[in-house]
């Protein structure tokens, strides 16, 4: 039989799971669901994980009552046993690390843990260190981690009940869907999720709908245009009913994050939600077929879909709400190892790109007699280091700032040498940093500098010849640097977090650092911890 390629798994972000992977999964929800409804027994036994030891801990550090309550009514389809910290009353409130929490937890038997908190990446950082407690107390199982929720970041079980709920709308068809989703893109971590959710169609066409400070953030929207998603963006819903592009008949709103705004935006409350509440005359307006969805909970007093809505077609969302529980039945099917073993992985080809060498070095041999000039104005050194076409293209202040940060990260601070602006004959200015003396840079300190210079080359000088030169390329990884720093300071990796969790970077499509743990864009300037220049 082929090996269960779900089981132990964790889900910090939707990509955890691949498209393939997650069409199965949805296959899945979409039998147990029909089992449920025509009260098939035997068919929903096959499902049933059936172990009252299979710990399934819940971990709510923030309010909730689908995600938690449908995960503990998931857990108790399974007859698993089902525990719940009580935070308001843990040791976590007395300082205690998210790591020493959860390691003590899976020492008490627990298999899979069900995470929701403010902090980013936390349950991405939890699978790690896990892995490390596992070993060190010879633990029969590494426990999986559930992302159901982490600030401001990803919602992957919402995501998985919303793609699900869009299935069925289109009769289980994956080849296209047009959706439009309309509320508080910015801190809606549902609507993040779909930046890369949504890959699970072949044809994406997303209508973004929000005011200007509620729109999507920027690296999201790159991400869906990355995905090849045909993405317009409009102000309100009444600039979006108006015109002559074609409505969507899928409208996924979301409810302002009243509790993760700024005092400015929370002063244009009344404004901003206007402009993403449906109204009665934008009734005749919608396609025919139309259907609404949302996350929920809604705001009591000022619902984006309003109440008298509710008994209308337009209602998806109550449906969407209870496919939770059968979305997270599977979920917890398919980690336990229950579900999953007819899945047959598609061949995928070896991405080798994570190879490739970010450090190339330059043939000089035949250059032997080259008199190098580096620019206009910097005499030529006869013994050390020389850095050129360092940030090709900014200001000169930027310049000049970068190539203080760089001589601190590579630690080339010396009395000796200087820094130098030149400008081609393009009119862009690039940096030098040259530096007489003996430097052995190692590989290390060529992967820092082409970290914090891509795009730069070095020339290792000796007796007035270059000896070595490098054209530095961004690292597709940068890790295990002291001085890294992810700029998030809702991100578990932030040194303001307290839990000395290190920094780790991959490098996206778009040129730009992606922070492991929490998403975050930064340039390659960003990475590094501040530091006195
Ligand atoms: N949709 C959702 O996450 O709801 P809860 O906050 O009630 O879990």
């Amino acid at each position: 039989m082929a090996k269960n390629v779900f089981k132990g798994r964790s889900l910090t972000v939707i990509e955890d799971l691949s498209i393939d992977e997650r069409r199965y999964f949805f296959r899945k929800c979409y039998e147990l669901k029909q089992a449920a409804i025509n009260n098939d027994q035997a068919k929903l036994d096959e499902f049933r994980i059936n172990d009252k030891d299979f710990g399934i801990y819940e971990v709510f550090l923030e309010n909730s009552t689908r995600t938690k309550e449908s995960f503990r009514n998931a857990a108790k389809f399974h007859h698993a046993k089902v525990s719940e910290l009580m935070t308001s009353s843990s040791s976590i409130n007395k300082g205690e690390s998210y790591a020493d929490t959860f390691n003590m937890l899976t020492g008490y038997d627990n298999t899979i843990f069900i995470v929701r908190s403010q902090v980013e990446g936390l349950c991405r950082w939890l699978d790690d260190e896990s892995l490390d407690y596992t070993r060190r107390n010879n633990l029969p199982v590494k426990p999986a981690f559930i992302n159901a929720g982490d600030g401001k970041h990803e919602h992957p079980t919402q995501e998985l009940l919303d793609e699900f709920t869009f299935l069925e709308d289109n009769g289980m068809d994956f080849s296209n869907i047009h959706v439009a989703l309309v509320g508080d893109l910015y801190h809606g971590r549902t609507v993040h999720s779909k930046a890369d959710g949504l890959k699970l169609f072949d044809k994406v066409k997303v209508d973004l709908v929000a005011p200007p400070e509620l729109a999507m953030p920027e690296n999201y929207l790159e991400k869906m245009k990355e995905n090849g998603f045909d993405v317009t963006v409009y102000s309100s819903i009444e600039e979006y009913l108006s015109g002559s592009h074609e409505i969507a008949k899928m409208w996924y709103f979301t409810r302002p994050q009243l509790e993760r705004m700024g005092e400015r935006i929370l002063q244009k409350q009344d404004v901003l939600r206007e402009s993403i509440t449906f109204r009665k005359d934008f009734l005749d307006r919608i396609p025919v077929g139309t259907k609404f969805y949302h996350p929920l909970p809604r705001h009591k007093e000022h619902p984006t879909i309003p109440t008298w809505l509710d008994s209308t077609d337009l209602n998806g969302w109550e449906r969407q709400a209870i496919n939770g529980m059968y979305v997270r039945i599977i979920l917890l099917a398919i980690i336990a190892g229950k579900v999953g073993d007819d899945y047959v992985s598609p061949e995928v080809e070896e991405d080798l790109s994570a190879e490739e060498d970010y450090i190339v070095k330059v043939d000089v041999s035949g250059r032997k007699d080259d008199k190098k000039v580096y620019s206009e104005g910097v005499h030529p050194i006869d013994n050390g280091i020389v850095i050129d076409h360092i940030c090709r293209g900014d200001r000169p202040d930027d310049i000049r700032n970068h190539m203080r940060l760089i001589s601190s990260v590579l630690n080339i601070d010396s009395d000796r040498g200087g820094e130098w602006i030149s400008k081609g004959k393009d009119g862009a200015f690039k940096g030098i940093i040259f530096r007489p003396g003996e430097y052995e840079l190692s590989r290390k300190d060529l992967k820092r500098l082409a970290a914090v210079a891509p795009g730069c080359t070095l020339n290792v000088v000796k007796d007035g010849k270059i000896e070595a030169k490098y054209r530095m390329h961004m690292p597709p990884r940068v890790y295990n640097f002291d001085d890294l720093s992810c700029k998030n300071e809702s991100c578990i990796s932030h040194p303001s977090q307290g839990e000395n969790v290190p920094a780790l970077f991959y490098r996206t499509l778009d040129g730009h650092f992606e922070c492991a743990f929490c998403g975050k864009s930064h340039s390659f300037k960003e990475i590094w911890k501040s530091r006195k220049n």
